[in-house]
């Protein structure tokens, strides 16, 4: 018999600030396809709840959480810049821990971002950077609408090997 979990994703608040750290930290190191590497977030966990308090008052940023639990598993992120020349761009950011992967979690997260993303008036442009052997983050991706822009060579270095780099995007809301 399949067993049931109970799954709740909400914005995050500073009082993830540990969670956050902690899930950040061990994934970094379950694949290779994160930017982080064992090197880890660097930051301590007063820094990261300031970081969060700034974050949730941000007008383009928002930092999503999935809990089993009480335990983070899951971060999905919209972050856009300050600048007024940038600040209509958000760079797209997910992470579900592997043993969660596979479950349908990954597209919940990045549906809720779009619902998000679709009711925010400054965003116009949303976009991120995956690794182009990442086949499943380019699937999901692709599935929701965004497109590849460009690939990057020696985008980012693993284990010594320079790897290809998608640069994709999904424009979002009108322009006047
Ligand atoms: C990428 C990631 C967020 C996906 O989350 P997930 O919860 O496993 O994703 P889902 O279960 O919602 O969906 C996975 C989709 O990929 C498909 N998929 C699985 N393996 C695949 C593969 N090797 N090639 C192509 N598609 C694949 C699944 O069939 C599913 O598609 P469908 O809904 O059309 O059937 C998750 O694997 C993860 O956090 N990976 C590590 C971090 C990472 O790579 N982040 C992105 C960096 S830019």
């Amino acid at each position: 018999m399949e067993e049931q979990v109970d799954v709740v994703i909400r914005e995050a608040v500073p009082q993830d600030a540990e969670g956050i750290l902690k899930h950040t930290s061990a994934t970094a190191i379950e694949t290779g396809f994160m930017t982080m590497g064992e090197e880890g977030p660097g930051i301590t966990v007063e820094e990261e709840e300031e970081q969060l308090a700034k974050l949730y008052e941000s007008d383009n940023n928002v930092l999503l959480v999935a809990l089993i639990d009480g335990q983070i598993i899951g971060t999905a992120s919209i972050h856009g810049s300050s600048s007024p020349k940038l600040q209509h761009i958000g760079e797209i950011g997910i992470v579900i821990a592997k043993d969660f992967w596979g479950f349908g979690l990954g597209t919940t997260m990045m549906e809720e971002l779009l619902l998000w993303a679709d009711k925010n008036s400054i965003l116009k442009r949303l976009e991120l950077t995956v690794q182009a052997r990442n086949k499943k983050a380019r699937h999901l991706y692709e599935k929701l609408g965004f497109e590849l822009e460009a690939i990057m060579p020696r985008g980012v270095k693993d284990n010594g090997e320079y790897l290809d780099v998608c640069l994709m995007s999904r424009m979002i809301g009108k322009i006047d």
